[in-house]
């Protein structure tokens, strides 16, 4: 019997098939992410990239592109020419209208007509609206491109509710088993966010205190400095809980909140996140007004620099009646289990806030008796920062005593545990590691269907409130953390949030 919890093996032979070649994904992370597994001899020695997309390039027009891009995206210490005209030579480019089989037939040909087909693995990468999944796939289908030895991998957004979330993932599910779908989350393909596994199952002291008796709450932000830049017109669709809580923010909450699994593999991770998914204590009406705050930013100062605001960066993207879009949401809420029962979890997230750090702090709860009576300070509760972006690493503060002589004075301290110092090696972008895991298999790291599905279910009655709630999002100025509401929202309880800045 083969062994469940063993690494798939990489194949020998590997066509990379990315749909939106030319988009700015495919520019600005997939082919770079490429290009640095390439430098490193991590490719499949026979693997082939083809890009399609609408544009009418040829496989050297589609090279220069790539060149161009990869110059503009990868830090030029880590260029070198032989990598990189290696990785070019592997580049093809197929023009096409989704909707003209003809052209389905030229990709056929391409891939068909290879030396070892039958070993081929073929990823399809839908980096594309998912309006054009379903379509994708009948043609694949349709022209018998997919076999057994065939993945597909869906970039989000998957669906704006749950029910056109089963519509893509029907779509894609009449053609593909879902064990051949592979479906993005890029928040866990960060080294620090798979250490959080490794703190949590490959230590033994935290696990006995992981859980309501000793944690006091967990605090989830992801703060971002930047606005919605070009992409004002998909955003203001989608908004900051569709964009980062629907599935980052909860991915995250997955990991610190689930039990352990059996061992690390894929079925076995997923099945625990689904359970933490589905404990997420429902939302009522009452509830969103009670424990969600929204915000849109206003104009501000970003790091020192005048920034516009939200309704300015959308343009002409604007609605007509104008945008009730929220770029920040913060909220409370709860994981009803054993282990949870009665811990909020507050999860943060926003666009032009002071600045870009993604942290988890897990706030333990204070002694339960204060055994220094005339000490100067007090013992602070215990916080275990996980620091996900940037500077990864995670920080335990602690109380401990100043020294010299005449009584106790007691200080916070830190342990700290910083990436950069302890390991001597780059941290790769997240994309590497997903693509590489695509290509050998190994779907651990990506969303089963029924998560997107109870993570839907979750934030459905959120997104159904806030259309029909009278207030709109509140405004906040850029470069601040967020509406005071938000501030408000964690103080009524009387706990605070990590400081942003
Ligand atoms: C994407 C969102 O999924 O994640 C973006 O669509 C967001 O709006 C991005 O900016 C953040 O990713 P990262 O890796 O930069 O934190």
């Amino acid at each position: 019997m083969s062994d469940p919890a063993a690494p798939p093996a990489t194949p020998e032979v590997c066509d990379f098939v990315v749909f939106g070649g030319t988009g700015d994904l495919s520019l600005r992370k997939l082919l770079p992410a490429l290009y640095r597994r390439e430098l490193e001899g991590g490719l499949p020695e026979d693997t082939r990239i083809i890009g399609v997309s609408r544009a009418d390039l040829d496989d050297e027009a589609y090279r220069a592109v790539v060149r161009d891009a990869l110059a503009s995206h990868v830090e030029r210490s880590d260029l070198y020419d032989g990598a990189v005209d290696r990785l070019l030579s592997r580049l093809h480019h197929v023009p096409m209208e989704f909707d003209d089989l003809a052209q389905w037939h030229l990709l056929h040909g391409l891939l068909k007509d290879r030396p070892r087909v039958e070993e081929a693995v073929t990823v399809f990468y839908l980096a594309v609206a998912p309006s054009a999944f379903g379509l994708i796939c009948d043609q694949l289908d349709e022209v018998g491109l997919v076999t057994e030895r065939s993945r597909v991998v869906m970039e989000k957004p998957i669906g704006h509710d749950l029910a056109s979330s089963q519509q893509v993932n029907d779509a894609v599910g009449r053609v593909f088993a879902e064990s051949q779908v592979f479906r993005i989350d890029h928040y866990l393909g960060k080294e620090s966010v798979q250490n959080l596994l490794v703190t949590r199952f490959a230590n033994t002291f935290l696990e006995p205190l992981w859980n309501s008796r000793w944690v006091d709450h967990v605090q989830i932000t992801v703060a971002e400095s930047l606005g919605v830049g070009e992409r004002g017109a998909y955003y203001d669709r989608a908004g900051a809980l569709r964009d980062m809580v629907q599935n980052h923010l909860l991915q995250l909450l997955c990991l610190v909140a689930m039990e352990p699994p059996t061992y690390i593999g894929r079925e076995t991770v997923r099945d625990e996140k689904l359970k933490v998914l589905q404990a997420l204590k429902p939302m009522t009406p009452a509830d969103v007004d009670r424990d969600t705050v929204r915000g849109a930013y206003g104009e501000g100062l970003v790091e020192g620099q005048p920034v516009r605001s939200y309704a300015d960066d959308l343009g002409e993207a604007a609605p007509e009646s104008g945008s009730t879009t929220e770029t920040f949401v913060a909220l409370r809420t709860e994981v009803q289990n054993w282990r949870w029962a009665g811990v909020p979890f507050y999860l943060r997230t926003g666009k032009r806030l002071p600045r870009r750090t993604s942290e988890i702090v897990v706030v333990f709860k204070a002694p339960p008796h204060h055994m220094f009576p005339h000490s100067e300070g007090s013992a602070e509760p215990n916080r275990l920062h996980i620091q996900v972006q940037p500077d990864e690493g995670m920080r335990l503060t602690m109380t401990a005593k100043e020294p010299g002589p005449g009584g106790y004075r007691l200080r916070p301290v830190s342990l700290d545990l910083s990436y950069a110092d302890t390991f001597d090696q780059r941290s790769p972008d997240a994309y590497e590691r997903l693509i590489m895991d695509v290509v050998k298999g190994n779907a651990t790291l990506f969303m089963r269907r029924d998560e997107i599905e109870a993570a839907w279910s979750w934030a459905e009655p959120i997104l159904d409130r806030w259309t029909t709630a009278p207030d709109r999002p509140r405004r906040y100025a850029a470069g601040t953390s967020g509406p005071t509401a938000a501030t408000a929202l964690i103080e009524r309880d009387g706990r605070s949030w990590q400081e942003i800045e």
